[in-house]
């Protein structure tokens, strides 16, 4: 058997735009999944992610390169390949007039599945994904977190090995996505099955991943455990300070480099919060500064700031998570 149940290689996908340009959506990417592992895909929207995923699943041919499931080539064995594969797309397919039941059962057909075998997998499906009492309710009057557990349950359906969930959790309440994350980790845990993940989100991610893969503008930038990942940002910290409306001159940036031991970069960023009356937006500037031992820059920082005649709101100091490895990478911020 192959230790890796998936190997991509040279995966490109070139997009023709309805203006005419082309567009790199996913250049050259590379990496393997190993058996029984849950490896993510982490990147803003349009990094490629679900291009990717639609590439090494059969539903695109890609412009270059292939991709392997259990040594099955997903171009020229794709049936093989597939039988191995589940796969949760991201946007919801379901039929909202249908019962859950009734789309376990509609789709379950599909994939060959008949009489009491597909009604007993169906039944395992709704114990799995937790909907057995809300089973002949139709979709349309599910939640959004109730109708991403259906998705996932036909994706489940075939008794795959190997499942790719395209961000599972977007537009979701906070508990709906604990559920499902839960889940992620009972079908490596409970099932032993492979899984795929994707997101735009740090925090689930670094939470549920054996491995990770970030990607941005289409290009695969880094790969390894959250632990490599953070290994490659050094024990920087970063600082966020809050200044509000305040001018921040390229002048204060220069001095915080070089007056104040242990920081190696400061950048300022113009983002805008809901006002407290929850209409108007409020301009909301941060100085986002990477220091080794963060807390100890912090005097000299505020000393520095106020010198030049800049207050500071607030402060927080962030430990080297997924995010400042994008940060690091590609010199943004990973954010919603
Ligand atoms: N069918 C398509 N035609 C043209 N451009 C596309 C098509 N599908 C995706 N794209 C573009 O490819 C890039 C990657 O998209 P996508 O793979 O959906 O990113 P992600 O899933 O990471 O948000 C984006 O710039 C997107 O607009
Ligand atoms: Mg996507």
């Amino acid at each position: 058997m192959h230790q890796n149940m998936v190997e991509v290689r040279d995966l490109s996908k070139t997009f023709k735009r309805s203006n005419g340009e082309m567009l790199d959506a996913v250049k050259n990417v590379s990496f393997d999944i190993r058996q029984g592992e849950i490896f993510s895909l982490l990147g803003p929207n349009g990094a490629g992610k679900t291009t990717t995923i639609s590439m090494i699943s059969g539903l695109l041919t890609p412009t270059h390169g292939d991709a392997t499931i259990g040594g099955h080539s997903i171009t020229r064995q794709p049936l093989e390949a597939k039988k191995l594969l589940g796969v949760v797309p991201q946007e919801i397919a379901l039929y909202p007039t249908l019962s859950a039941r009734q789309n376990l059962e509609f789709f379950g057909k599909m994939y060959g599945l008949s009489g009491a075998a597909l009604s007993k997998r169906a039944d395992e499906v709704l114990e799995f994904i937790d909907l057995k009492d809300r089973q002949h309710d139709k979709i349309e009057s599910f939640s959004g977190g109730m109708k991403r557990r259906v998705n996932i349950g036909v994706g489940l359906l075939h008794q795959p090995r190997l499942i790719y969930m395209d961000e599972p959790t977007v537009g979701i309440d906070p508990q709906s996505r604990r559920r499902i994350l839960d889940t992620v980790k009972q079908m490596q845990t409970e099932m032993g099955m492979t899984v795929l993940y994707t997101s735009h989100l740090m925090e689930e991610v670094q939470e549920i991943s054996d491995r990770v893969g970030i990607i941005d503008h289409g290009e695969l930038i880094a790969v390894g455990t959250v632990g490599d990942l953070i290994q490659k940002v050094g024990e920087e910290d970063r600082l966020i300070l809050k200044v509000g409306s305040q001018v921040v001159s390229e002048l204060l940036l220069t001095r915080f480099r070089h007056e104040v031991e242990g920081v190696t970069g400061a950048t300022h960023e113009q983002a805008h919060s809901n006002g407290s009356d929850g209409s108007a937006t409020q301009p909301d500037g941060l100085i986002i500064v990477i220091a080794r031992r963060g807390r100890r820059a912090l005097p000299d920082l505020i000393r520095v700031a106020n010198d030049s005649g800049l207050d500071i709101v607030s402060v927080e100091v962030r430990e080297p998570d997924l995010e400042a490895v994008f940060l690091h990478l590609t010199g943004r911020e990973l954010r919603d």
